[in-house]
């Protein structure tokens, strides 16, 4: 069964973009089938690419995002995931507001919560941090998907 997350930031270039390229990675090497995409809560930065930092950072660990074209979350989205990811609780807010009913709801989750179960912790947003930042938010974001991963492997046990 193919499973499908959705992650999200605001701005859909640095934190979500980065986010989809390493779970997706962790997928593809353990042979889980799914589809990980990202897109923003935003609409600032529609069609563009990832961040050239979140590239850099991407790119040292193996992981290739250049494909990626930003785009805004939308309604629809709740229908086409299976899981939908907020990168911190701004995001996981505005993805909630969409939300139309109880079953939306329940896709919504806060991606550090797989890491630190129900503190709320926010991937804080690097953009206008240094380069640092993105060194941090790229093993933020690894732990996370480690876990997602493990947890689908021995699901399917
Ligand atoms: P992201 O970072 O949400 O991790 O993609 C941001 C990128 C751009 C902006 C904010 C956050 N912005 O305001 O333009």
């Amino acid at each position: 069964m193919m499973i499908k997350v959705l992650m999200v930031c605001l701005g859909n270039i640095c934190r979500s973009p980065l986010a989809a390229g390493i779970l997706r990675d962790k997928f593809e090497k353990n042979g889980i089938d799914a589809q990980v995409d990202s897109a923003g809560t935003g609409n600032y930065h529609t069609g563009e690419g990832a961040d050239p930092r979140s590239i850099d950072v991407a790119t040292r660990n193996n992981i290739d995002i250049y494909s990626h074209a930003a785009r805004q979350f939308r309604t629809t989205d709740f229908d086409d995931y299976d899981l939908i990811y907020a990168m911190d609780a701004a995001n996981y807010q505005s993805i909630l507001k969409l939300a139309r009913n109880e079953a939306d709801r329940k896709k919504v989750r806060m991606l550090m919560n797989e890491v630190l179960p129900n503190e709320n912790m926010d991937i804080p947003d690097p953009y206008f941090g240094g380069k640092n930042g993105f060194d941090m938010v790229f093993d933020m974001i690894d732990k996370a998907c480690d876990k997602i991963t493990s947890r689908i492997i021995e699901n399917q046990k």
